[in-house]
């Protein structure tokens, strides 16, 4: 927790649970249902990167059905990250207070999204958080439950920063801290967003704050996480934990990297 920058908080304007997706036809219809009865204010935006499997379709389909449901068509695969900047761009530009970041295949519960929404009250950042009390995985086998965990500590070692689980993906963001990031600025494409965007957010002084979760593994389709993403992520991370200790060490003032 960041107890940095003493802020009032303003109301939450509506909500927006952006989820991107490549290859969800299985899980795209029941996702956004239980969205909309856990939350039925909130809207909604399918951020498909042209899936192959048809999922853009079956989102069109939702879309012409009820009106709290968008659909972002994206001409190919370009990873969750730039997805979800996609995604942030269009919330903002269409007036929406709160940008949430679900995946599409059932490992985030639409119905734990309304305490995410409470602790947002007090705070710019909400981290949805399977190593805090109370958090959780159900069906990861071992070497997953490894990667994430030792990926979250070496993060954190490495960054220096007291968050426990800063790769997840399940989190609510106010418009403010993303328009105060600047997300035109972030370059991170896949995984390794998510370590980047808590990253910038602490550093930038916000408060961030982490609520378990109970993460379910995926029942229906296929992860996209690879042994090349794994890599990719570990790479960036060591690349900025000691681009910042030089700095340190050389007394210069980082720009946004
Ligand atoms: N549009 C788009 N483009 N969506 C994508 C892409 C892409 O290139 N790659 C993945 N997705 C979507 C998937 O369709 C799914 O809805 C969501 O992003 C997460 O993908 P998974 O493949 O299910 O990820 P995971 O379960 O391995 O990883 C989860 O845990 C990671 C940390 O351990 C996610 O929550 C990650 O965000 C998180 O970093
Ligand atoms: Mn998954």
């Amino acid at each position: 927790m960041n107890e940095g920058v003493q802020r009032k908080y303003g109301p939450l304007g509506t909500v927006l649970v952006i989820i991107p997706t490549y290859n969800e036809a299985e899980n795209i219809k029941p996702i956004v249902g239980r969205v909309r009865s856990a939350v039925p204010e909130a809207h909604i935006l399918v951020a498909d990167d042209n899936s192959p499997d048809g999922t853009g379709k079956l989102a069109d389909e939702l879309v012409a059905e009820d009106d709290h449901v968008h659909v972002l068509h994206r001409k190919g695969k370009e990873g969750l990250g730039a997805a979800y900047l996609a995604g942030f761009r269009w919330g903002i530009d269409n007036g929406y207070g709160v940008l949430v970041e679900m995946d599409a295949d059932g490992s985030h519960q639409p119905e734990e999204l309304p305490r995410l929404l409470t602790a947002l009250k007090g705070a710019d950042l909400v981290l949805g958080s399977r190593w805090v009390p109370g958090g959780r995985v159900v069906n990861w086998p071992a070497s997953r439950q490894f990667i994430s965990r030792g990926g979250s500590t070496y993060s954190r070692l490495m960054l220096g920063l007291p968050l426990r689980d800063i790769t997840g993906g399940y989190r609510a963001f106010r418009k403010e801290t993303l328009e105060q990031l600047g997300i035109d600025k972030v370059a991170s494409q896949g995984y390794c967003f998510q370590v980047d965007m808590a990253r910038r957010a602490m550093k930038a002084g916000f408060r961030v704050v982490e609520v378990p979760i109970t993460f379910i593994e995926r029942e229906r389709g296929d992860s996209k996480m690879s042994r090349d993403i794994v890599v990719e992520a570990l790479w960036r991370v060591t690349a900025w934990g000691v681009g910042e200790r030089a700095d340190r060490i050389l007394g210069r003032k980082r720009s946004g990297r």
